[in-house]
This record gives C-alpha cells, sequence and structure tokens, in this order.
C-alpha cells in the first residue's frame, strides 16, 4: 500500500453544500424545493457532461452552466419571480461548507497531507465558495476543470491533481459524493473513497472497490 500524501475533494456536493442555496430561500420556494434543488442539480450536471462529449467547440465554463440549469427548472417548476433567481445564484456562490470540514481539512494538513480540490466549478466560482466558508487558508490548491476546459468524469480532469502536486494516482486519496465521480477517479487509479450521506445506492460497481464513509469527519483517521 503506498502511503498517501495529497487528498483531492469534489467541491460540490462533497465539501459544499449544494442545497444550501435553495434551503435558505425555501419559504420562497414552498415545500417543493429539495426536488427543485435535486432537478437543478441533475441538469448542471448533464450539461456538463453534454458538452464534453459534443465537444470543445461547445464548451461553457460551469458558471454559465449553473445559470442555465436554473432557467429551464425554474421554467418547468413555475418559479418567474427574478429577484428570487438571482437570489438562489448569489446564495450558490456562498454555499455552506459541511460542518465536519474545517476540523477535517486541519487535522489533515496536521498530518502533513496537503489538501486540494478537484472541482467542475470555474475558477472564480469556486474562489468566492472557498472563501465564504472558510476553508480557503486551509487548501493548498483549488483546481479547476477550466484550464482543460472538459469536465469530470473526463480523465483529463484528474491528471490535473498528479501534476500539479507531482505525485502518482495511488499516492492521492480521492474523496467524491458523486458516484460518477468517484468511478471517474477510480478508473485513474486513486484511491477513492466514496461519501454517502444519505445511505444512496449503489452506483457503477463502487461498492467493494472504494472505501465508503457517510461523513468526512473520521477521514483524518482513516489516512492514518
Ligand atoms: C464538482 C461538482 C460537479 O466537480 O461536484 O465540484
Amino acid at each position: 500500500m503506498h502511503r498517501i500524501r495529497a487528498v483531492i475533494f469534489d467541491a460540490y456536493g462533497t465539501l459544499l453544500d449544494i442545497h444550501a442555496a435553495m434551503a435558505r430561500h425555501a419559504d420562497r420556494l414552498g415545500p417543493n424545493w429539495r426536488q427543485i434543488s435535486a432537478d437543478w442539480r441533475a441538469k448542471q450536471v448533464e450539461y456538463a457532461w453534454v458538452r464534453t462529449m459534443v465537444g470543445p467547440a461547445h464548451h461553457r465554463d460551469f458558471w454559465r452552466l449553473t445559470q442555465e440549469a436554473l432557467e429551464v427548472v425554474s421554467e418547468v417548476h413555475g418559479i418567474t419571480d427574478a429577484a428570487l433567481k438571482a437570489d438562489i445564484l448569489a446564495a450558490y456562490r456562498r454555499l455552506d461548507a459541511y460542518p465536519e470540514v474545517p476540523d477535517m481539512l486541519r487535522a489533515l494538513k496536521a498530518k502533513g497531507l496537503a489538501c486540494a480540490i478537484l472541482s467542475n466549478g470555474e475558477p472564480e466560482m469556486l474562489h468566492d465558495a472557498v472563501t465564504a466558508a472558510g476553508i480557503a487558508p486551509l487548501l493548498d490548491a483549488v483546481l479547476s476543470v477550466e484550464s482543460v476546459r472538459v469536465f469530470k468524469p473526463d480523465p483529463r480532469v484528474y491528471r490535473l491533481a498528479g501534476r500539479r502536486f507531482h505525485l502518482a494516482p495511488r499516492e492521492m486519496a480521492f474523496l467524491s459524493s458523486n458516484p460518477w465521480d468517484a468511478f471517474g477517479a477510480h478508473e485513474l487509479g486513486f484511491r477513492v473513497i466514496r461519501v454517502n450521506r444519505d445511505g444512496a445506492p449503489d452506483e457503477y460497481g463502487l461498492r467493494g472497490n472504494v472505501a465508503e464513509v457517510t461523513d468526512l469527519a473520521a477521514l483524518p483517521d482513516l489516512l492514518a
């Protein structure tokens, strides 16, 4: 077993609670807000995958796709209030980190491990998010797909981490709550740990091949 030297995190949904944006405006969205938020997320990632597959001429950054996805989902759910949509987008730039995240990052750093984000996010939105969540000083790098202009799970994205830290995939842990992302990183040889907060079912045959945790609190001990 190779020693882990760096821990690479997915951002949206793994360190940052993607549903916090609509949760903050739940009273204005109505009782269906959780479904609307889930639909927004599904469209956002669908747009990313489709644009990567269709080809480089069709690349749009993740912030733009986030906005386009909100427009479509708003239309589907009959949300016409432009001020509400603007407030939701502003909230998405300042998502909450999950509560255990700052202490967990501090514990990893105390163990001498490098910590980084590798995200489909666009650099400015990632900058805003980690600053608002108060975790910017705890991260050695925030790597965005914008340097390769394709989205995870394209292998070109995962290779950015090795290049940044001069490490082989087996020397890096990769944490994601997105099964498709865990699958992509596992294929490249990272030591993948799936974060499964809601007891979601296995996908891509991950169970048995990658470790699974219910939140990130135990990660420092797991990597000890
Ligand atoms: C990320 C999203 C897609 O890459 O979870 O941060």
